[in-house]
């Protein structure tokens, strides 16, 4: 087996490396003087089984390339397998058409994925589960709610919880982690969105009064459903409101508006390396997902169940 990593998120793809006791694989990933990307393997990975760590985060093009580039390179030096380990799968939120004459681009990278050579995709909690679909090879999709479920209990067990999901799309998410958390009970945000990158709180579903409020999303980009949400919440007397939010793009301004925001504290995980600002905020804290990373990549290699790591 052999840990390969691009350069969208190199401290997670040694923290996996560590887990599994393995040296990263001698590779470079370098840019010409046009930004044109040219990756040069220095070991041989013939006839190995070789997982490639890259999220196709920000910047999302770039990164997304450097995957199919790295993955064309081990297919010409005859590796036995490829495993495309995108912990945060970038594109995902265009999952359908939101009108006419507009495209499938989740449906789009997975092809290309798929036809630069990648035998296997292993991602965490895709947008949505069917997008495992898209591909016609193997996918596994790892959830972070394990990790999330042990931080919440060891921090906020005591309290009286309430799992909010920020909208409709997250409830059956939000459900899974409730029941991780002995049942909590549950709450919905009514968000509507009128233009994308805008978000607008509605109503709240259930009685949030005096809960320890815990969101629970997928991810958090602009930062406007969560900060929006938490704030609703705390209007309808919510005792304090956490987010554990799995990828942390943050965009633009998002890291000042969570500063800002009703949030006690965001805690995402490092799907995503994350941005100088968001390390420096007292307000973000970040959760590793490299040990469940490594022990699926573990098992993927010994060819056994990875879905008994979520029993
Ligand atoms: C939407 O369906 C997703 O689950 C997130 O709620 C959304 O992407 C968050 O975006 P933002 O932080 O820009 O409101």
């Amino acid at each position: 087996m052999k840990i390969m990593s691009g350069n969208s998120n190199l401290p997670l793809a040694r923290a996996v490396a560590a887990y599994l006791e393995l040296p990263l694989t001698d590779a470079s990933v370098r840019r010409f003087a046009d930004e044109e990307i040219f990756v040069e393997i220095h070991e041989n990975v013939r006839g190995e089984d070789v997982f490639v760590v890259q999220p196709t985060s920000y910047p999302a093009n770039d990164n997304l390339m450097e995957l199919l580039i790295c993955i064309d390179a081990l297919r010409r030096a005859s590796a036995r397998r490829i495993t495309a380990v995108v912990p945060y799968f970038g594109y995902a939120r265009q999952d359908r058409k939101p009108g006419p004459r507009t495209p499938i681009s989740a449906k789009l990278v997975a092809n290309l994925m798929t036809e630069a050579g990648a035998d296997r995709v292993l991602s965490v909690d895709l947008h949505a589960g069917q997008i495992q679909g898209f591909f016609d090879i193997p996918t596994d999709n790892l959830f972070a709610a394990p990790v999330m479920a042990a931080d919440i209990q060891a921090r906020y067990g005591d309290q009286s919880l309430m799992v909010v999901s920020p909208d409709v799309g997250g409830v059956v998410r939000a459900r899974a982690l409730a029941k991780r958390l002995d049942n909590a009970p549950l709450a919905i945000v009514d968000k509507r969105r009128d233009r994308p990158g805008q978000s607008e709180v509605m109503n709240i579903i259930g009685d949030v009064q005096g809960r320890a409020c815990i969101l629970i999303d997928d991810i958090i980009d602009s930062g406007g459903t969560l900060c929006n949400a938490a704030q609703a919440l705390m209007d309808q007397g919510a005792a304090s409101v956490t987010a554990y939010i799995t990828h942390g793009v943050l965009s633009g301004a998002a890291v000042s508006r969570v500063n800002n925001s009703a949030l006690k504290e965001l805690v995402i995980t490092d799907s995503i390396q994350a941005t100088e600002a968001a390390q420096a905020s007292d307000r973000i804290r970040i959760l590793t997902i490299a040990p469940l990373l490594g022990e699926a990549i573990r098992r993927i290699a010994d060819e056994s169940s990875v879905s008994s790591l979520f029993d």
